[in-house]
């Protein structure tokens, strides 16, 4: 495994007993729960930086709940065989990226998270610790090799081109999902008057869009406490009045899922 690269030196990391070692010395300890933390302090621009623990925690519950599954079973056939190598960025808890990992039983699959608390949950519940390695870092300063990976996903998280071109290797795809423009429409009209649509992703420098398409499906939550945990997840829900918030949660929500899939490839 020469996929990992030391986060101060750049030097390849090399696993053994304790954890993570560079040639400079530079050592990475695993964690309990079996992640690593490869972000550097000067790379951490707050205390917790990323989402918080209590919407990552609501994420858990509402996407193991299955409201996302038609989502997971289509990016899970997204993925060829031959894959060897797959980044998830912005993993959060890491339901996505325990698909990719059961999807291609023969990869080494790696997410990161510049939130700890959501590598920590994800690396718990990793389905193989070896073959699933989960690090907290910045997708703006991957912690990864050039040309180390065949895939990278990216579910609605952020990156930075140079860096996405930077380990993905000549040919290698790229996943991106976002919002499209029915995902949530409910809610969202019931926060701002007038509701703008989400955009189409840019085509990231130094990639070619092979083809895109669009999930759709109809949202019902019955249950008040799977409410309560799509607010808690959602960063714009905190907006919602607090009487209609009440209303939702007593008596349900049902809305619009719209996901936009955008899969690219990487100029040689
Ligand atoms: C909406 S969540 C999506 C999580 C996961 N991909 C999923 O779909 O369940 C966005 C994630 O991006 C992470 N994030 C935000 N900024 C980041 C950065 N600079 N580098 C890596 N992750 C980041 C957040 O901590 C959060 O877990
Ligand atoms: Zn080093």
């Amino acid at each position: 495994m020469k996929d990992l690269r030391c986060p101060l030196c750049r030097q390849p990391l090399l696993l053994n007993s304790l954890g993570l070692t560079c040639e400079n010395r530079h050592q990475f300890d695993r964690s309990k729960e079996g992640y690593f933390n490869l972000l550097p302090v000067q790379n951490k621009h707050s205390r917790e930086p990323g989402d918080a623990k209590e919407q990552l925690q609501a994420r858990r519950q509402f996407l193991q709940a299955g409201f996302f599954d038609l989502l997971k079973k289509r990016l899970q056939t997204l993925l060829s065989p031959d894959i060897q190598t797959l980044l998830d960025i912005g993993c959060g808890e890491g339901y996505f990226t325990h698909a990719f990992a059961e999807a291609l039983p023969q990869a080494q699959v790696y997410g990161v998270d510049i939130a700890k608390a959501g590598v920590r949950l994800a690396a718990k519940s990793a389905i193989d610790k070896n073959r699933n390695l989960f690090a907290v870092a910045s997708s703006f300063d991957l912690p990864f090799a050039d040309q180390s990976m065949d895939a990278v996903t990216r579910i609605y998280a952020p990156s930075k081109d140079e860096e996405l071109w930077r380990v993905i290797k000549p040919e290698g795809l790229l996943v991106i999902v976002a919002p499209a423009e029915n995902h949530l429409l409910g809610l969202r009209q019931r926060i701002y008057a007038e509701v703008r649509p989400h955009e189409s992703p840019v085509v990231p420098n130094g990639f070619r869009l092979m083809a895109s398409e669009r999930l759709t499906d109809e949202l019902v939550i019955k249950d008040k406490v799977l409410c309560q945990a799509l607010l808690t997840m959602t960063p714009f829900a905190w907006k919602l009045a607090e009487n209609v918030r009440m209303q939702l949660e007593a008596e349900g929500l049902v809305d619009q899922l719209d996901f936009g899939i955008y899969c690219y490839q990487r100029d040689n």
